[in-house]
């Protein structure tokens, strides 16, 4: 059985298709890059973004089918859905 090249996850509610394989953290800096804005802020209002990328600092967590993960160590399925936090339409402040 062959395996997709691409899989669609939902972030913030707005479609975005990677390549099978891509973790959750990369695809959230391909939707950034993409100005979907998606980036993760603090309580306090400072932007956070994966820093380890081996599931160490913990700055990586996101709502993940509805569960706290660790984007860096998630990889994307089809039909994944992330939360960052962010209002409707996903703008940062
Ligand atoms: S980037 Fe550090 S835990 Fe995910």
């Amino acid at each position: 059985m062959k395996t997709p090249d691409t899989v669609t996850i939902h972030v913030n509610g707005r479609p975005l298709s990677v390549k099978t394989g891509t973790s959750v953290a990369a695809a959230l800096r391909i939707a950034d890059a993409a100005r979907m804005g998606v980036a993760r802020r603090s309580v306090h209002g400072e932007a956070r973004a994966p820093f380890c990328g081996m599931g160490i600092c913990q700055e990586c967590r996101v709502d993940i089918d509805g569960q706290r993960r660790l984007a860096c160590q998630t990889l994307c399925s089809d039909g994944l859905r992330v939360d960052t936090g962010l209002p409707a339409g996903g703008q940062n402040p």
